[in-house]
């Protein structure tokens, strides 16, 4: 097999075989196929798509590239979720210890902020003491012990997948259904649990831009997690602005104790619930969708969640105060307030740019290696629909460094939209796909 045949077959447009899809892949993770290659069949692929069939291979081969996780030791079924990725999207910490609180095992493997998107990882190490590694074993341990624990993605998942996102970001080339759908499965996939609650957003601040396009995604990913026995359900949310109030690693784990508190903004609340719910019903809790919402809300409101929230941070070395004391956590030095500087209400807030904003205010990393300021973020007073006077509050920029703050607080200036007339509430949650 040769790598420029294989390339030019998809130039052409053909399907690629099993062992073709193989030999790229692999070559690549092992080092013999160079990155010219694989970034030119990346574009043929980008320009010419995959067939479900070819995708179901990719994502089987990808997940076969390194570990795969047995969580058989653990008693019940094991429900996973996934975000696509947004800003401020803080559901995990809250959707966890719902759905534990209502007996679903959870064994969590979760990422690090991407670009201007955050990361669950990166927001759980803002609780002082917090680990997001555990030896096998102790994993294992706290889920039957405790119901619930979340750990950080080793490098040994997936690492066909590593490779080749490393080289999409650089060439130009993430924007395919075909390989989003096999890097983000095939992770999934490795990460063993037996059903998985997908969260795909569509909107300004998400990958998928469209509904249509999100749709498509979401099917593509339900489809190839059923081809892998996996039970499957996929919410499409909005992410046209960002999702509650909070921006930034220890604020939003502020806003999430807010919700678990039984309060908190209503947007947060109603995807994290209709989240929880649905890995109740994956995971055989509830017999019907009403019955898995009912689950969730009585964890909600009963408190029940939040004790198991303060279980799971205890366990995993973290200072359980921070629900009651918040002021454990990380406090930034400086903030800058937005203001409206014209009457009228809010017509749009750029989820990206917010998320931009919230990065270079130290939030985010510029680059893998870069330090980040757990304090840093973005607390938005006003959001899309909401009305000002001139000089109003939109919202507060803060963190450690003062140059910083400030440059994300001009950057958050841009994200608004103002305009006279008041624009229609954003839909939040769009389709349920199972
Ligand atoms: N998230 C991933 O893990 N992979 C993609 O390709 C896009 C989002």
């Amino acid at each position: 097999m040769n790598a420029v045949d294989i390339i030019n077959k998809k130039r052409r447009g053909e399907a690629l075989s099993a062992e073709e899809i193989k030999f790229m892949v692999m070559g690549f993770t092992d080092g013999v196929i160079p990155d010219y290659q694989m970034s030119a069949l990346l574009m043929a692929i980008c320009l010419k798509g995959m067939t479900k069939e070819e995708t179901v291979v990719l994502t089987g081969i990808m997940r076969d590239s390194g570990e795969t996780v047995d969580l058989s030791d653990i008693r019940g079924i094991k429900v996973d979720k996934h975000s696509t990725g947004g800003v401020g999207d803080k559901t995990t910490l809250i959707v966890a210890p719902v759905a534990a609180a209502c007996g679903v095992p959870i064994a969590k493997m979760s990422g690090r902020g991407l670009g201007f998107t955050g990361g669950t990882v990166d927001k759980m190490e803002s609780i002082p003491g917090f680990v997001t590694s555990m030896e096998r074993e102790r994993f294992i341990e706290s889920v039957n012990e405790k119901g619930i624990a979340v750990i950080g993605q080793t490098g040994h998942i997936a690492p066909a997948d590593k490779k080749m996102y490393a080289l999409r970001d650089v060439t130009g080339t993430t924007e395919s259904i075909a390989l989003i759908t096999s890097s983000i499965m095939s992770k999934k996939l490795a990460a063993g649990a037996d059903a998985i609650v997908l969260d795909v957003k569509c909107g300004s601040g998400a990958f998928m831009k469209t509904y249509e396009d999100a749709r498509e995604l979401a099917t593509w990913m339900v489809d190839i997690g059923e081809s892998s026995g996996k039970n499957m359900t996929a919410v499409i949310s909005s992410m046209e602005q960002p999702l509650g109030k909070a921006v930034g690693n220890a604020m939003e784990v502020r806003e999430a104790i807010d919700v678990l508190k039984g309060g908190g903004p209503d947007d947060i609340r109603e995807i994290s619930l209709r989240l929880a719910a649905e890995m109740v019903l994956l995971g055989g809790r509830a017999d019907s969708r009403e019955a898995a919402e009912g689950m969730a809300l009585e964890a909600l409101e009963s408190g029940r969640a939040l004790e198991k929230f303060r279980e799971f941070v205890a366990n995993q070395g973290g200072d359980e105060r921070i629900t009651e004391e918040e002021d454990l956590l990380p406090q930034a030095a400086f903030a800058v307030e937005v203001r409206a500087d014209e009457a009228g209400f809010v017509t749009g807030l750029d989820a990206m740019k917010i998320g931009l904003a919230s990065q270079h205010a130290g939030a985010g990393r510029e680059k893998k290696e870069d330090e980040i300021d757990m304090a840093a973020g973005i607390l938005l007073e006003r959001k899309t629909g909401d009305e000002a006077a001139a000089g109003d509050l939109l919202c507060t920029v803060f963190g450690n460094d003062k140059t910083r703050v400030q440059a994300g607080a001009k950057e958050a200036r841009e994200a608004y939209r103002i305009g006279p007339e008041r624009p229609e509430k954003p839909e939040l949650i769009k389709e349920i796909i199972d």
